[in-house]
């Protein structure tokens, strides 16, 4: 399967379909063919680890449609990245594209579930759209990398936490309306709510490989930090997409 524009080819290749270690996340996304990789790319840049964790969030397959629509806005990000301010860059493209949040809606797909659809995975960057359920949360988590956030479909509300002797302290409210970006720097902590009665959908993009990167989450409750577990993240989507699902039906 493969999308040609303009003489650049970007190749879904079945080869590099990887499993995690437990065997539970599909790793997606884009490899680029060797031979045809555009004059901004290097080698490296398709080079992903096998070793992706099984951090538990359901992920959504993308269709090569879906590919096709977003390649342009791939290519840029991935050429922003290579500037000397990086996540700076690619914020600048991911604000113009999600200034349109309906045009964008339109190339993603209204959500219909709560999940990622994960349109680049390398070592260097990842860029997914994650999708919210109505008044679905996610507890305070860190990414070891920077992220950018834009929404291009009803409204998140992150907590951006600090740690400090005491344990963690709410530091700064960030509330993402469609079209608004949000950065968060390497040693962000951030918690996620979509407040709205309908589906929140934003682009995540991450200066790193998200998938095998440790990270820590805290307990939204007593605030203790664990390491990130699959299994708790894992029932947050389930019971997500469950009560959609009853909503649906009642
Ligand atoms: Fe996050």
């Amino acid at each position: 399967m493969n999308a040609s524009k303009n003489g650049s080819i970007f190749l879904l290749d079945q080869n590099t379909t990887l499993c995690s270690r437990r065997g539970m996340i599909r790793t997606l996304g884009l490899t680029l063919g060797a031979s045809a990789l555009p004059s901004f790319m290097s080698t490296a840049m398709t080079e992903v680890s096998v070793d992706a964790l099984d951090h538990g969030e359901k992920i959504i397959p993308v269709e090569e449609k879906e590919l096709i629509e977003m390649q342009k806005f791939i290519e840029d990000c991935i050429a922003a990245n290579n500037e000397a301010n990086s996540q700076e860059a690619v914020k600048e493209v991911l604000a113009k594209s999600v200034s349109n949040p309906s045009s964008m809606l339109k190339t993603i797909g209204e959500p219909t579930e709560a999940g990622l659809k994960i349109f680049l995975r390398s070592k260097d960057l990842t860029i997914f759209a994650a999708s919210w359920t109505p008044q679905m949360n996610l507890m305070p988590h860190n990414h070891h990398m920077w992220a950018n956030i834009g929404i291009y479909t009803g409204r998140e509300d992150n907590i951006i936490w600090e740690q400090t002797n005491d344990g963690l302290n709410a530091n700064d409210v960030r509330c993402l309306f469609a079209g608004d970006v949000a950065t968060l720097n390497t040693s962000a902590i951030h918690s996620v709510t979509n407040p709205l009665q309908r589906f929140t959908g934003g682009l995540h993009i991450y200066g790193g490989d998200f998938f095998v990167t440790e990270r820590s989450q805290w307990d939204p409750e007593t605030l203790e930090e664990e390491p990130s577990n699959g299994e708790i993240i894992r029932s947050i989507f389930k019971e997500a997409n469950e009560q959609m699902r009853r909503m649906k039906i009642d």
